[in-house]
């Protein structure tokens, strides 16, 4: 018999480690002078207070599955379905109240049979399903996970209200995560999450659950419709991250200083460059991603990763740190060592995914 090759020996715990990426946006763009064009509003002011040029938006006919699908089939391209056996799809917008969308998504996928549930934590939804997914990998539920950050915001924006309506954009970015040791490149972790329902009316949509049934004629419109406190929202953003991203700093043992890249929710610009200051983190570390796209909810922070690592800003071995914000209230922070990965296509370049 051969002697046995050495080797790392085998973790007792089998950690998440990405393996594959991809992230898409619908072709239809709004600049922010065709905003200005039905509201009143104009491109200085949005890109003066958010960072914002443009974003993209699902046509008649689409739902958050049909980007969903789109994203999910990208990540996959490199490894293949037969890596995953469960679908994690963390939306706001699912594509119907009942059932979840991830069932529906991974048999688009050629992924029925899979186990497939939805992560409703907004805008940190990415960042929850990335640790639901370590936890399943950990707890050798799973040996494959596809997570899918997917938000058509279009659909419960109002298109009226110059406040929201310039904000949000509609997008999805899918990472696919396999077993394996917690310190090869691609491992994700430790991970800080955190929750303060206090302030569940701070970002809302008020009718539609089963608090306040949507009734037809007797739901005053407004409360079908998105509604944020803008103001206290940004201060909480900004705190809550920057507190998230200590503690899993501390948790790590590392330092700001080492982290390669800053990977935010791009909610927008000047809220991730108050934290990456707050951190002592110089600007230029924060992938930024937000002006092209808007804030995709759930789907900004893999879409951040995708348009990064298609323009090659990403190397094997870099350090990022991602953390994100959202209603609920809701926030978390994860570390991951980049990967050698193919460069994804980047997400507004229209390949066949295009057909659903
Ligand atoms: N265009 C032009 N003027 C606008 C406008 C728009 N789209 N939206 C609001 N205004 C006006 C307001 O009516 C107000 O006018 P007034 O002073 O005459 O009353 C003025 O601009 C200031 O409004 P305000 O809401 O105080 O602006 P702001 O500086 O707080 O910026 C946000 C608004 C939404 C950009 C800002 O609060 C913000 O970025 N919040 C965080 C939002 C976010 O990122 N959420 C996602 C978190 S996951």
């Amino acid at each position: 018999m051969p002697p046995a090759v050495p080797g790392p020996p085998a973790p007792a715990v089998p950690a998440a480690v990405l393996c594959g990426l991809g992230g898409w946006v619908p072709p239809q763009v709004v600049t922010n002078d065709d905003l200005a064009r039905r509201l009143d509003t104009d491109d200085t002011w949005i890109r003066t207070r958010t960072g914002i040029r443009r974003r993209h938006v699902i046509g008649p006919g689409q739902a958050t599955s049909d980007l969903a699908v789109r994203a999910g089939r990208r990540a996959l391209a490199s490894c293949g379905p037969s890596a995953v056996d469960a679908v994690v799809v963390a939306t706001t917008t699912p594509d119907r109240t009942c059932p979840a969308t991830a069932p529906l998504v991974a048999a688009r996928l050629g992924l029925a049979g899979a186990a497939a549930f939805d992560v409703a934590a907004v805008c940190t939804g990415f960042v929850y399903g990335l640790a639901a997914a370590a936890g399943l990998i950990a707890s050798q539920v799973a040996r494959g996970v596809l997570l899918i950050g997917a938000d058509a915001y279009s659909t419960i924006v109002d298109p009226l209200d110059r406040a929201h309506a310039i904000i949000f954009g509609d997008g999805a970015g899918a990472v696919v995560l396999r077993a394996g040791h917690p310190d090869e490149p691609g491992a994700v972790g430790p991970f800080d999450l955190g929750s303060d329902g206090t302030h569940e009316d701070m970002i809302m949509v008020a009718a539609g659950g089963s608090r306040h049934r949507a009734t037809p004629g007797r739901t005053a419109p407004a409360d079908l419709y998105f509604a944020m406190r803008g103001k206290e929202v940004y201060r909480h953003a900004v705190t809550r991250m920057a507190a998230s991203a200590r503690t899993v700093l501390a948790q790590a043992g590392c330092k700001a200083g080492d982290i390669d890249h800053f990977a935010p929710h791009q909610a927008n610009l000047r809220i991730l460059h108050s934290v990456a200051d707050d951190l002592g983190l110089p600007r230029e570390r924060c992938l930024t991603h937000v002006e092209s796209v808007g804030n995709t909810g759930a789907a900004s922070i893999p879409l951040a990763l995708a348009d990064a690592a298609a323009r090659r800003t990403l190397t094997p071995g870099d350090r990022l740190l991602l953390t994100a914000f959202g209603g609920g209230l809701t926030w978390g922070s994860g570390l991951l060592t980049w990967p050698t990965l193919p460069a994804p296509v980047p997400p507004h370049e229209q390949g066949e995914e295009s057909t659903p």
